[in-house]
């Protein structure tokens, strides 16, 4: 067993052990991949204030999301197909989640069902909303999550429509693999996936195949959203679904202060600012860069949750630091998941928890409750649109 020391070499597990069209499809980002890639690197601008001869005994990274208990501030992010990252992946993630006192989201276009997730996990877990324009299977899929009492709808607001990702296409993604020659000789080289796949009945999208009217097998993602997801999705059908949903609510993929502000009127429980991972606009700003502003704008009436290029826990800490009450991570534990399963989410998550406190503790601080601008370097005197 090779020794994990960092997500970067759960990163590098992953590689070998997960079939390629599959870690390709979290490994990417839409386009030229610029905001991809952005969004890890705009972390390394911000700069923490070193602070020594502080009394660090007793810290607590405690905290809360949407009223939630949580270990940390991080939450787990749904990522579409998680499942074929790891023979039933989502059930792996949910219970490691469980263990570690965080929150798990289901995707919609995730391979284990809402029903089955729930029938092997404990704790409430949340569930992201596509919004499709059959609205009689979108009421069908709430009053599931409903059913397995999910605690809160993640309703995504920035994929009516998938962005291209090159490495997709030509990789011919689809849930399960085509028997194409490629594929085989590829699947040849990922044995343990091949046998926890052989294993389990969960390959496709669990909670569309037989679910929704007239499909009883659906194996491409961008085939099934580019007929189905609702492109005139607007601000006027988070109302339809909050009347559907009278759960906490919370909307994901808000990128721009002019949003920001009309999801808090609203009244959305908590915000996450998102570019999708740089899965979706290629162009689009780092969250990390749009964070404070969008903080100073609407930080007093909803809360502020972060997500995209998160990796770390010193990243946890900046977005923190720069006002967000949380995070959500995606790539970060969807590695260790197809690296180890259960196990290596656990340990992604004990990394990352790890380097939080430890990054808490060399800026001064034993509560991350404490923990504001006043941390990061400069940040208080910098005007925040810079
Ligand atoms: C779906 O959410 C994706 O980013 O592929």
């Amino acid at each position: 067993m090779p020794i994990i020391a960092s997500n970067a070499d759960l990163q590098a597990l992953a590689r070998r052990r997960v079939p390629r069209m599959f870690y390709d499809y979290a490994d990417s980002g839409s386009y030229t991949e610029g905001t991809y890639r952005d969004n890890t690197e705009a972390f390394t601008k911000y700069k923490l204030r070193q602070r020594v001869a502080v009394n660090i005994e007793g810290r607590s990274l405690k905290s809360e999301m949407i009223g939630r208990d949580v270990s940390m501030p991080v939450a787990l992010a749904p990522v579409g197909m998680t499942g074929m990252q790891y023979p039933d992946g989502e059930i792996a993630a949910a219970k490691a989640a469980e263990e570690f006192g965080l929150p798990f989201t289901l995707s919609t276009m995730s391979v284990c069902s809402i029903e089955e997730v729930a029938k092997h996990t404990n704790a409430p877990f949340w569930f992201q909303l596509y919004v499709m324009r059959d609205r009689g299977f979108i009421e069908a899929l709430i009053q599931r999550a409903y059913d397995a009492d999910c605690d809160a709808l993640v309703l995504t607001l920035d994929l009516q429509m998938l962005a291209q990702r090159h490495k997709d296409v030509k990789n011919g993604l689809s849930a399960p693999p085509k028997p194409t020659i490629a594929n085989i000789i590829n699947l040849a080289t990922k044995p343990r996936w091949m046998m926890g796949m052989a294993r389990t009945k969960n390959r496709s999208f669990g909670n569309i195949v037989g679910h929704a009217p007239g499909v009883d097998n659906m194996t491409s993602l961008s085939e099934w959203t580019h007929d189905q997801f609702d492109q005139s999705l607007d601000w006027s059908s988070i109302d339809w679904i909050k009347s559907k949903w009278d759960r906490k609510l919370i909307l994901k993929g808000i990128n721009d202060v002019e949003d920001a502000k009309i999801a808090a009127d609203i009244g959305a429980d908590a915000i996450i600012v998102s570019n999708h991972g740089g899965r979706q606009l290629d162009g689009a700003a780092a969250p990390i860069d749009l964070l404070a502003r969008i903080v100073d704008a609407v930080g007093d009436r909803v809360e502020i949750h972060m997500d995209s290029g998160i990796r770390t826990g010193q990243d946890v800490f900046k977005a923190i630091a720069m006002g967000a009450k949380s995070t959500f991570i995606g790539r970060a534990y969807i590695y260790g998941l197809g690296a180890m399963g259960q196990a290596g989410v656990l340990k992604s998550l004990e990394l990352m928890q790890a380097e939080l406190d430890k990054t808490m503790a060399l800026c001064g601080e034993t509560d991350i409750k404490n923990v504001g601008r006043h941390n990061l370097l400069d940040f208080d005197q910098l005007p925040t649109n810079r």
